[in-house]
């Protein structure tokens, strides 16, 4: 690019004419957010694993104090719960044996104290227990102790992604009529309805727990009588996927109109849970499965959490639980056994834009660009913060562009308000390697994840009842009103 002064430079890397009227209070479009939108899946069989480390209480914590000290809620399961058996005579949480400690293990057993363990989680627990085995005494002992001992206890669940079960596997031997949404769902509806008629479990299950298969489809197929045994539904969600050598890209993970057209996609099966009076969830989800093909752990996923959790609420999905498999081998976790990772970065910084009176949020912007812009309302329906994510990649050469957001129609006429931005030196940035990555300024988490260092907010003057402010390509800026 030839630029013949540098205030010509300056012009072609500055977008302009983003003007945006801040709604006084919330529109039509706007929606619900549930106190514990930003949740997190601990992996079946790591999860014992997980309560040993100071950063799992410590980074649950912060996202609760973001969040008026509602603890995200926790959901154990994963493809170990379908290799998982209850043996209320084992002595040790868990049990199993792997070649490597990389590796997840193909079969294992877990006693009564796995349930004490997630009987102390402070948030909501959905405890996902094996269908695929077709041992439902052993389930049936576990989700009866489960709900005798864990307080918390939110929902069950019986079998992780039964699309994905190997035709060999013994419920669908022992059902003996092949394997697809039919018979799966009418095998979900008998299990429901055993475990629920033991006067000791009750109506307390999460269904579907499908990835390809639509979880609307699930729910039409149980009927209303077995959606009337049911909490919530679970769909998994995994934007993009390495398996089999697929390739990921991280500029279309974080584009913010492909999340607009990627969430809308859960729209109705959210709508159908909502009329059947049960709470609809993206149950598991991250940006990238196997392994995340070098996308996963960088800043540029950072920001589609904040986009990703939003678009979420903004099409009924009542919390996202973001998935955190084997400690210290998991492309796309919060935290490992020592380090905190960058995605948790985009976890806190939307965390802190909710806030802990956030009731509703709106989209501002039309879905159509990379800027997504949002405002965030209390339960009396006034504006207190506003968000701007610049999903623009940037690759960390040439020079980074920058957006210009105007905002009118504040309820303050004239003085300042304060900013605080999350930046990285590009999209590619990855705190494990060493990159600055920053909420206000200067403040990170340790390896244990308590808070490190000074946030600093930003000025923003406001005249004419509005503001204006410049996010720089693969940047996140809220605006406290
Ligand atoms: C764990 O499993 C192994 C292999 O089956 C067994 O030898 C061992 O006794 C088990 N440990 C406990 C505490 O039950
Ligand atoms: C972003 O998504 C939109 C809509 O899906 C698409 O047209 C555009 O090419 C995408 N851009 C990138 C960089 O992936």
């Amino acid at each position: 690019m030839l630029c013949v002064s540098i205030a010509s430079c300056l012009l072609m890397h500055v977008q302009t004419g983003n003007t945006i009227d801040v709604p006084s209070t919330p529109p039509s479009t706007a929606k619900p957010v549930d106190p514990a939108l930003l949740s997190v899946s601990l992996e079946f069989f790591a999860f014992p694993g997980y309560t040993q480390l100071a950063a799992t209480t410590n980074c649950l914590d912060n996202i609760a104090s973001l969040r008026g000290g509602v603890q995200p809620a926790v959901r154990i399961g994963g493809t170990t719960q379908d290799r998982a058996t209850y043996d209320a005579n084992l002595g040790i949480a868990v049990n199993y044996t792997v070649a490597s400690p990389a590796d997840a293990p193909a079969s294992l057993t877990f006693g009564p104290q796995f349930i004490t363990l997630a009987s102390q989680l402070r948030g909501q627990v959905t405890l996902g227990l094996n269908r695929q085995l077709n041992n439902q005494p052993a389930s049936l002992g576990a989700a009866v102790l489960a709900k005798q001992n864990m307080k918390n206890l939110f929902a069950v669940e019986l079998g992780n992604e039964p699309e994905f079960y190997a035709s060999n596997s013994p419920i669908i031997v022992a059902g003996g009529k092949g394997w697809n949404q039919d018979v799966d769902a009418a095998s979900q509806k008998s299990w429901f309805q055993t475990f629920s008629s033991s006067a000791r479990v009750g109506s307390i299950f999460q269904g579907a727990v499908t990835l390809s298969w639509t979880a609307g489809g699930t729910l039409s197929r149980l009927g209303s009588d077995g959606a009337a045994l049911l909490k919530s539904l679970s769909r998994h969600s995994y934007p993009q996927s390495a398996c089999g050598g697929a390739s990921t890209n991280l500029p279309s993970l974080m584009n913010h109109s492909g999340i607009v057209s990627y969430t809308r996609q859960y729209q109705s099966e959210a709508a159908a849970a909502h009329a059947a009076g049960i709470k609809y969830f993206l149950g598991e989800t991250n940006s990238a499965t196997c392994g995340g093909g070098g996308i996963s752990p960088t800043f540029g996923a950072a920001l589609w959490i904040i986009d990703y959790v939003l678009q979420g609420a903004l099409n009924g999905v009542d919390r996202l639980y973001f998935h955190q498999g084997t400690i210290s081998n998991c492309a796309y976790c919060f935290w490992g056994q020592s380090s905190i990772f960058t995605p948790y970065y985009g976890a806190a910084f939307v965390s802190e834009f909710l806030g802990s009176d956030g009731a509703k949020v709106a989209m501002l912007d039309d879905g159509t660009s990379a800027l997504g812009v949002y405002a965030v309302y209390t339960s009396s329906n006034v504006p207190v913060r506003l968000l701007v994510v610049s999903t623009n990649y940037f690759d960390g050469t040439g020079t980074r562009s920058s957006s210009t957001v105007s905002f009118t129609g504040l309820a303050t006429a004239a003085g300042t308000k304060q900013a605080k931005r999350l930046t990285a030196p590009n999209a590619m940035s990855r705190v494990d390697q060493g990159a600055a990555v920053t909420i206000g300024g200067s403040a990170s988490f340790s390896s244990s994840c308590a808070r490190n260092g000074v946030q600093v907010t930003e000025s923003v003057t406001v005249s004419g009842n509005g503001l204006s402010v410049s996010v720089k390509a693969s940047e996140a800026l809220v605006v406290f009103l």
